[in-house]
C-alpha cells in the first residue's frame, strides 16, 4: 500500500489534509481515505474495496478492524487508558456512582442533579418484574448455571414488552434501554435465590442501584438484612469498571443482533450468551477455579510451566487482553478494592489473594508474559472480591452482565442513531472444495 490522493468516498468522510492509502492490485489502483478519530489510531475506510478492486480484507478475530464509529468508550491499550465519554475510569470509579455512569454512557454527558434524580426514579420504577416472570424460573433446574437463567429470562422478557420491536421510535428505544438496565439486577438476584430455593426479594425504591441488588441477593424473610455501605460502594465501583469496554465480543454481538432490527431484549440476551465464555466475562469464574486448582504457592512454578507449554492449552486466566498491551487500568482499581473489601470484612489472611499476588508477580517477571505483553486484566482480582462478599462462583459472570448491560444498551442505541447503520454481514475467505458434481448416490 502507498499514499496518494483520495477518490470514490464523499469528501465529508475523508480526514481533511490527512493521508490516504492506495492499493494496487491486479493492474488496478484505488485510493482509500484515512479517517481520523477525535483520539487514537486512524482507520482506513475500505468500504469501496470490493467495488473498486474486487477484494475483501481478511482479519480473523477482527483484531485489525474498526467495525463501527462510536463516541462512547475510548481505550489506548498501549498506555493503559480507558475513558467513558472522555472521562478517565479512575475518576469515575472514585467520584461517581453506577447510576450516574449509566446516564453518562447512555446519554453522552454527566447528568445535572435534576436529570440524575429523574433517571434514578425511572430505574427504580422499572426494577419490578412482571409477576408472571416468576414462572420462568420454575422451568429451570435448581442447579442450572445462573448465566443460562439470565440469558433465558432476559430473552423471555421480550414477550412482555412487544412494543420494544418498535425500534424506529426513539421513545420506545429509550424505554427499552431503561427497562433493561432497571430489571437486570432483579433477574440476576432472582437467579441466585432460585438456586438456593429461597423466596425472591422484590426491588425497593429507597435503595441505590447497587444496595438494591445486594438486598435482593442476600435479604431473607427470617432475619433483618442491612446493606454494608462499604461493600455496596465497592460493588458499585466494580459495576462502574465493567460498565462498557468498546467493541468487545459481547458488545459486538449486541450490535450485530441489533443491526437486524431484532427486539432489544433479544439482542441483550445474545450479548449475555457471548459474555459467558471463559475468554470473555467467564474469566472471573475461571480465575477462581484456577486459583483453587493451583491450591498452594509451591505449585505456581509448575502451573506457569503448563501455561507456557503450547501443547497444554492451559492459559493463565485473568491475564492478557486483545487491546491492553500494558496494565489494564481496571485491574489496578480492582486490586485496591480487593484489599479494601477484605479489610472491611476483617479478613486478615486470604490464601487465594496471597496466591493471586504471588502468581501475578511471578508471571510479570517471566519472559513468556513479558514478551507477549500479558498483564492482569479486570477479571484477575474481581473473583476474590466477589467470593469475600459471599457471592458464589457461578454468579461472578452474572455480576459482569448486570454491569455491562448499560454498555450494551448504550452501544445498541448509538448504532440506531448512526446514519451509516447497515446489517452486519461480513464476508469470508473460502478455502473449501471447488465446485464439483455428485456421483450417483448409493441409496438410489
Ligand atoms: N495465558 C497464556 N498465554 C496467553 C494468554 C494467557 N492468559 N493470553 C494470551 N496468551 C498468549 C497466546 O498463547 C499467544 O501466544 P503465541 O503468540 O505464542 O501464540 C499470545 O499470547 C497472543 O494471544 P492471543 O490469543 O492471540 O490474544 P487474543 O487477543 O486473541 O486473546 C484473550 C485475548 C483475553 C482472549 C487472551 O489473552 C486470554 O485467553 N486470556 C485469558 C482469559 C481472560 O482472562 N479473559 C478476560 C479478558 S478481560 C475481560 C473481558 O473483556 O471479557
Amino acid at each position: 500500500m502507498s499514499q496518494a490522493k483520495s477518490e470514490n468516498i464523499p469528501p465529508q468522510n475523508t480526514a481533511q489534509g490527512e493521508n490516504v492509502v492506495t492499493v494496487n492490485y491486479n493492474g488496478k489502483s484505488s485510493v482509500f481515505p484515512v479517517l481520523k478519530g477525535s483520539m487514537g489510531d486512524h482507520v482506513v475506510d475500505i468500504r469501496n474495496l470490493k467495488k473498486n478492486l474486487d477484494l475483501f480484507t481478511f482479519d480473523p478475530g477482527l483484531g485489525g478492524t474498526a467495525s463501527c464509529e462510536s463516541k462512547i468508550t475510548y481505550i489506548d491499550g498501549d498506555k493503559g487508558v480507558l475513558l467513558y465519554r472522555g472521562y478517565p475510569i479512575a475518576q469515575l470509579a472514585e467520584q461517581s456512582n453506577f447510576a450516574e455512569v449509566s446516564y453518562l454512557l447512555l446519554y453522552g454527558n454527566l447528568p445535572t442533579r435534576q436529570e440524575y434524580e429523574v433517571f434514578v426514579d425511572r430505574l427504580n420504577e422499572h426494577a419490578l418484574l412482571h409477576e408472571q416472570i416468576r414462572n420462568f424460573f420454575n422451568g429451570f433446574r435448581r442447579d442450572a448455571h445462573p448465566m443460562s437463567i439470565l440469558c433465558g429470562t432476559v430473552a423471555g422478557l421480550s414477550a412482555f414488552y412487544p412494543e420494544g420491536t418498535d425500534i424506529s421510535n426513539e421513545a420506545s428505544r429509550d424505554r427499552s434501554a431503561i427497562n433493561l438496565i432497571a430489571k437486570i439486577p432483579t433477574l440476576a438476584a432472582w437467579a441466585y435465590k432460585y438456586s438456593l430455593g429461597e423466596p425472591f426479594v422484590y426491588p425497593r425504591s429507597d435503595y441505590s442501584y447497587t444496595e438494591n441488588f445486594l438486598n435482593m441477593m442476600f435479604a431473607r424473610p427470617t432475619e433483618p438484612y442491612k446493606v454494608n455501605p462499604i461493600l455496596s460502594r465497592a460493588l458499585d465501583r466494580i459495576f462502574i469498571l465493567h460498565a462498557d469496554h468498546e467493541q468487545n465480543a459481547s458488545t459486538s454481538t449486541v450490535r450485530l443482533a441489533g443491526s437486524t432490527g431484532a427486539h432489544p431484549f433479544a439482542c441483550i440476551a445474545a450479548g449475555i450468551a457471548a459474555l459467558w465464555g471463559p475468554a470473555h466475562g467467564g474469566a472471573n469464574e475461571a480465575v477462581l477455579k484456577m486459583l483453587n486448582a493451583i491450591g498452594r504457592k509451591e505449585n505456581i512454578p509448575s502451573f506457569i510451566e503448563k501455561v507456557k507449554d503450547k501443547n497444554s492449552e492451559v492459559r493463565l486466566m485473568g491475564f492478557g487482553h486483545r487491546v491492553y498491551k500494558n496494565f489494564d487500568p481496571r485491574a489496578q482499581i480492582m486490586q485496591s478494592t480487593c484489599y479494601e473489601v477484605l479489610r472491611e470484612l476483617g479478613v486478615k489472611k486470604e490464601p487465594l489473594l496471597e496466591l493471586a499476588v504471588e502468581l501475578e508477580e511471578r508471571a510479570l517477571k517471566d519472559d513468556y508474559f513479558v514478551e507477549r505483553k500479558l498483564y492482569p486484566n479486570v477479571d484477575f482480582y474481581s473473583g476474590i472480591i466477589f467470593k469475600a462478599m459471599g457471592i458464589p462462583t457461578s454468579m461472578f459472570t452474572v455480576l459482569f452482565a448486570v454491569a455491562r448491560t448499560v454498555g450494551w444498551v448504550s452501544q445498541w442505541k448509538e448504532a440506531f442513531d448512526d446514519p451509516l447503520r447497515r446489517i452486519y454481514r461480513p464476508r469470508q475467505h473460502y478455502t473449501g472444495p471447488v465446485e464439483r458434481n455428485m456421483k450417483t448416490s448409493y441409496w438410489l
